[in-house]
């Protein structure tokens, strides 16, 4: 067993040299998992546990064609990530990033009627775009704020859902025009790289904040910076970026855009629960057993129809 404990990722080189040979890895959300990692693991690779919900830097197919099985982590992370996307909705229309930064500048200031005013949270209108576990406990939080909620996915949960959240399905045109807030949630795919490009910005209100807790490339970064910068919405808070750990220097010259390093589903208890489950996922498919958060069922049921 191989063991990394440095910060971050190993370093691509390693990683490879490392997996050769291996029946498991637990890989995270910046190792690639392609045909060049598979081809580097050989024939003896049995299961690849992704420290993470999103799978995104998974090759799927390349999996399945090889009969690995592919696991992720669903679930143990829905309600910190939503928690992350309500304090970056908050941040960003209440300024909180940039009055701290005011506050510690040393600049002069005294309380005044128009001094650093932002957007109202409770009772306005929260657009979800995905609504999966994340977006759907997004949506929750929201009720508590009395906001109205709003959503748009490709699949529609049924009506009971709707009902019992409270929440309103729009296509994703109306759904921008209509938000004063919107959240992604979205899994990275070739549809959804650039869904909220230039076109979809200038739908949105100029008083309208935008939040990403999902993956960067599902927004356009240059667009997006240049709608902050000219005032066309009003904010952004933004866990997540087009090519981590680089932030696109337009965003980064916005006061109005609230940053984070990708740290939505970190907190102490969520990261430990996403271990177990990872872990879980591994052993369990070590001992050809089918492990509880199974990506790539066809590759499962290859194994067994052909044991
Ligand atoms: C995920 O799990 O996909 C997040 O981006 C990190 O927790």
């Amino acid at each position: 067993m191989t063991v990394y404990d440095g910060e971050g990722a190993m370093p691509r080189d390693q990683l490879l040299a490392q997996v050769a040979g291996k029946a498991g890895a637990i890989t995270l959300l910046t190792d690639r998992v392609d045909e060049e990692f598979l081809r580097a693991a050989g024939p003896q690779l049995k299961v690849v546990a992704n420290y993470a919900v999103g799978f995104d830097n998974i090759d799927l197919q390349a999996c399945t064609r090889r009969g690995v099985l592919a696991c992720n982590t669903p679930g143990v992370l829905t309600e910190t990530t939503a928690d992350t996307a309500f304090a970056l909705m908050m941040a960003a229309a209440r300024r909180i990033a940039e009055g701290d930064r005011f506050v510690r500048s040393g600049a002069a200031w005294i309380w005044g009627p128009l001094m650093m005013l932002g957007q109202d949270v409770h009772h306005a209108t929260v657009g979800i775009v995905g609504f999966g576990r994340i977006g759907q406990a997004l949506a929750r939080r929201a009720r508590g704020f009395a906001m109205r909620v709003l959503y748009h996915d490709t699949d529609r949960p049924t009506a009971q859902v709707e009902q019992e959240l409270g929440v309103e399905y729009r296509d994703l045109e109306d759904l921008l025009r209509e938000s004063d807030f919107v959240s992604v949630h979205v899994s990275l795919t070739p549809q959804t790289r650039h869904l909220i490009n230039a076109g979809r910005l200038t739908l949105m209100k100029p008083t309208a904040v935008l939040v990403n807790t999902s993956r960067g490339p599902v927004i356009d970064e240059q667009a997006l910076a240049q709608a902050l910068q000219q005032g066309q919405i009003f904010a952004a808070g933004l866990d997540v970026f087009e090519r981590e750990p680089e932030v696109h220097p337009g965003l980064l010259a916005c006061d109005n855009a609230v940053l984070l390093p990708h740290l939505g589903s970190a907190t102490v208890k969520t990261r430990l629960a996403m271990a177990d489950l990872a872990v879980d996922n591994l052993l369990t498919a070590l001992e050809d057993r089918r492990p509880p958060a199974l990506l790539n069922l066809q590759a499962w049921e290859h194994r067994t129809s052909t044991a």
